[in-house]
């Protein structure tokens, strides 16, 4: 049985309406014709012998990823001055190449979170020529100063020979699709540089260019920032300390914008070689940490204004996200001026949903858990299982027939298990897997593993749930107000996994449905849930028909914490 059967002109219609998974405008539109990133990135010393790359590989398309991305060390690039090395360079290419791979290039030139730590020796020693950044109290950290002319030839003419080189070996931009210049870079112990010469530019006047983009951009302004500069009066001239006020967000600032006009000298020659997709990388400052206490100035989402005026090359600021509250990282950027890219992020068991979640909510771009090489087979697969479904949605999504009309994602844990999505006058209500009462892990006292995917609307009344770890009922709006007037006045029922009430429910009062509205033609039921899976041209295709204990005998649609599928359901009203 085929599920797909929807008329010619329903299709037509659909297809009038289709979105796709490239609706945001960024700062260069290049990235909006780019497939999506299935990604994974290697850990940090993962590339530094030819045959760790020759190993890795293979097994990272075992994985499903369609893009690795793998750091290029300026440490091995340019080991002596002047002198290049290419053979790392080469063999990451060629062995993406062989793997039907794409690869994303870090460049990890003169900062690597916040450090220079990957400068060759030769740099390193001469803190003559290259100075380092140094705290209020003079102390030398082991940071380049970005104020320097000299670190950034040095680091330039490294940078410039790899992409020349990537000209030489991947003209056509088949292989390397993108290159992130640097590497989560930030100041650390202080807010800003104290060397001589960033204590002259601190107290010069802010520059123009960027007074000019936050008027240009005032309405699209992060709050912080847009609250930072009315609190000291929108002044357009003066020094930074005159225009945004006296404080270390205001060192943070000036040290964005520098480490911005340092990255744009980078991000110009790349692009004018080539039309690889650009991207700068930020750590959060999460846990109430200021200035000074992560690596501070990063393309950090308070600072994207900074950012977009200083370097307006770079296509994408991304969040490198590690800590709790993913979600909300997400959407701090996933923003009308810049599409949401996710680098890194902590390869684990959760790492699958959240990728759909990415996907499915915020149209992003691409997601990659960090050090997938080393991560356990649970966690690797994990990822795989998700990428596989992804495979699946993209196939139908570049389907001429395509006809996907809205989309959204969904993500649950032990704290946030609910969300109820009002679509028209239907409401998903999409829960944990774990909210079954009759699921013996629900009452685990451990953190739940995370569930939930993406719900993708191809008609009136038909959906497609994909992923793991989530239940969704569906309803008539109607039907949900009424439901939620029985829970506020205690009056509700709940059903066991047979469908009788749960035990202690049932006091033995008759059951008084007087109070009921008049429902006719008001209800929603399922009319059948199909557990499909789509070809590479984007065709759907019956794999299992789900009901009776499968759909709580049509109550409901569910995909267990186990699992991962594809689920196409089809509603109707009585
Ligand atoms: C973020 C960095 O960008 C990575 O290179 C790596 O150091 C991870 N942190 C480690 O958690």
């Amino acid at each position: 049985m085929n599920t797909t059967n929807l008329s010619l002109k329903k299709r037509l219609l659909t297809l009038c309406a289709a979105v796709t998974f490239a609706t945001t405008v960024c700062a260069g539109n290049l990235v909006d014709g780019m497939p999506i990133v299935l990604g994974g990135e290697l850990s940090n010393s993962a590339a530094t012998c030819v045959e760790d790359i020759r190993e890795v590989m293979p097994r990272m398309k075992k994985a499903g990823l369609n893009t690795v991305l793998v750091p290029v060390y300026w440490e091995f690039l340019e080991p002596q001055e002047g002198k290049f090395d290419y053979s790392l360079l080469d063999t990451m290419v060629d062995e993406a190449r062989k793997n039907n791979l794409r690869i994303g290039i870090l460049w990890f030139g003169a900062w690597k979170n916040s450090m220079s730590c990957y400068a060759p020796l030769w740099f390193k020693q001469d803190t003559k020529r290259y100075p380092r950044a140094v705290t209020r109290s003079g102390k030398p950290l082991e940071i380049a100063s970005c104020f320097s002319e000299n670190v950034y030839r040095a680091d330039a003419a490294a940078f410039t020979a790899m992409v020349d080189r990537l000209q030489e070996i991947d003209a056509d931009q088949k292989v390397v699709s993108m290159i992130q210049i640097e590497n989560e870079i930030g100041m650390l112990e202080d807010a800003r540089d104290h060397s001589p010469e960033a204590n002259r530019l601190f107290a010069a006047d802010v520059p123009e260019a960027l007074i000019r983009h936050l008027q240009k951009n005032r309405k699209l302004l992060h709050s912080q920032l847009a609250e930072k500069w009315q609190q000291n009066g929108n002044k357009t001239r003066g020094s930074w300390e005159q225009v945004f006020g006296s404080d270390i967000y205001t060192d943070e600032m000036f040290m964005a914008w520098h480490y911005g006009v340092y990255v744009e000298r980078l991000a110009k020659i790349a692009r004018s070689r080539s039309s690889r997709m650009l991207y700068v990388n930020a750590a959060m400052n999460s846990r109430g940490r200021k200035p000074g206490e992560y690596p501070s100035a990063g393309p950090l989402a308070h600072l994207k204004d900074v950012w977009h005026a200083a370097a307006p090359t770079i296509d994408i600021l991304a969040p490198d996200i590690y800590d709790t509250g993913f979600a909300s990282w997400c959407s701090q950027y996933a923003l009308a001026d810049n599409r949401l890219f996710i680098p890194e992020s902590r390869c684990c068991v959760n790492s699958g949903v959240r990728a759909l979640y990415a996907f499915g909510e915020h149209d992003a771009l691409g997601f990659s858990p960090f050090a997938i090489d080393q991560a356990s087979p649970q966690e690797v697969a994990a990822v795989t299982n998700s990428y596989k479904l992804m495979e699946q949605i993209i196939a139908l999504y570049n389907n001429r027939y395509a006809y996907i009309i809205n989309k959204w994602g969904v993500l649950f844990d032990k704290d946030s298990k609910e969300r109820v999505i009002t679509d028209g006058a239907a409401v998903l209500t999409c829960r944990h897997y774990f909210t079954l009462p009759w699921d013996p892990r629900a009452n685990s006292s451990s953190a739940w593993q995370e569930g939930g995917g993406m719900i993708l609307k191809l008609a009136a009344d038909e959906y497609l749930v994909v992923g793991n770890g989530i239940v969704v009922e569906f309803a008539t709006e109607y039907e949900k107000k009424y439901e939620k007037e029985r829970q506020q006045t205690g009056t509700e029922r709940k059903l066991g996994e047979d469908g009788f009430l749960l035990a202690g429910d049932n006091s033995g009062k008759a059951k008084n449905d007087n109070a009921a509205p008049k429902f006719k033609g008001q209800r929603m039921g399922i009319g059948f849930v199909d557990e499909v899976e789509t070809d590479a041209n984007g065709n759907m295709k019956f794999l299992r028909r789900h009901n009776g204990d499968q759909s709580h005998q049509g109550r409901h649609v569910r995909i267990s914490v186990d699992d991962w599928k594809i689920l196409h359901v089809r509603l109707y009203r009585y």
